[in-house]
């Protein structure tokens, strides 16, 4: 299994301040930064694009930045996040008109390509792209709110794409989006996670670092 990567979701954290909040974060331990795109379409709230994305990397942000597209349609905003310095662009197969081609423009404009699955989007989108994927998200809660408790029913898929994941032989990462918090990141890691998302169970706590420890301390 891969090392543990912890992924702050930013949306938690205060906009007001947001360079400063995420190079604290990252002091405290994280590895990526989690960056929820919200259209006020796709999912019924509104957040931030490609301008934030690369005021971040201006401001010296160098951690891969994760970008997380809640956004329909997915294609004509994927190379402008390209060249705002995303790592990793992830998006929702429902948004997509054509999935394949999407994963290939990801890829064709430098960035790995991820595949979102909400609580009720079945597992199959995976069947004819897992191949091609850098990153398979599963979604623990219904995208668009922060703050949301864990929905158990993403563990059992969890388990379903580890094993898929293993018998490809492939480098992919397997990241849990919604409800993470240190009390049940040990069950969501034994079920097969190696990347966690949490942002309310970070922000919303004075102390980052205190947070992300007794996160990586539940992984053990
Ligand atoms: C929800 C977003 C999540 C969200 C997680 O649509 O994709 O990344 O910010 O927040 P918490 O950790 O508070 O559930
Ligand atoms: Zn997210």
């Amino acid at each position: 299994r891969q090392s543990a990567v912890i992924a702050p979701s930013i949306l938690s954290a205060d906009f007001a301040r947001l360079g400063e909040e995420v190079n604290n974060v990252l002091a405290a331990g994280a590895d990526w930064v989690h960056f929820d795109v919200m259209d006020n379409h796709y999912v019924p709230n509104l957040t931030i694009g490609p301008l934030v994305c690369e005021a971040l990397r201006k401001h010296g942000v160098t951690a891969p930045i994760d970008v997380h597209l809640m956004v329909k349609p997915v294609d004509r905003i994927v190379p402008d996040f390209a060249k705002a310095g995303a790592t990793y662009i992830s998006f929702h197969p429902e948004a997509s008109e054509h999935i394949d081609r999407t994963i290939q423009l990801i890829r064709s404009h430098g960035c790995k390509p991820g595949l979102v699955f909400n609580p009720a989007t079945p597992l199959n989108y995976l069947d004819h792209v897992l191949d091609q994927l850098d990153l398979v998200l599963i979604m623990s809660v219904n995208p668009g709110f922060g703050g949301q408790s864990f929905i158990p029913g993403a563990l059992d898929k969890l388990r379903r794409v580890r094993e898929l994941i293993d018998r490809s032989g492939r480098d992919i990462r397997l990241e849990i989006d919604g409800g993470v918090k240190p009390e049940n990141i040990g069950e969501i890691g034994a079920a097969g996670a190696d990347t966690f998302v949490a942002g309310s169970a970070i922000f919303a706590k004075p102390d980052y670092a205190e947070v992300i420890d007794s996160m990586r301390a539940a992984l053990g």
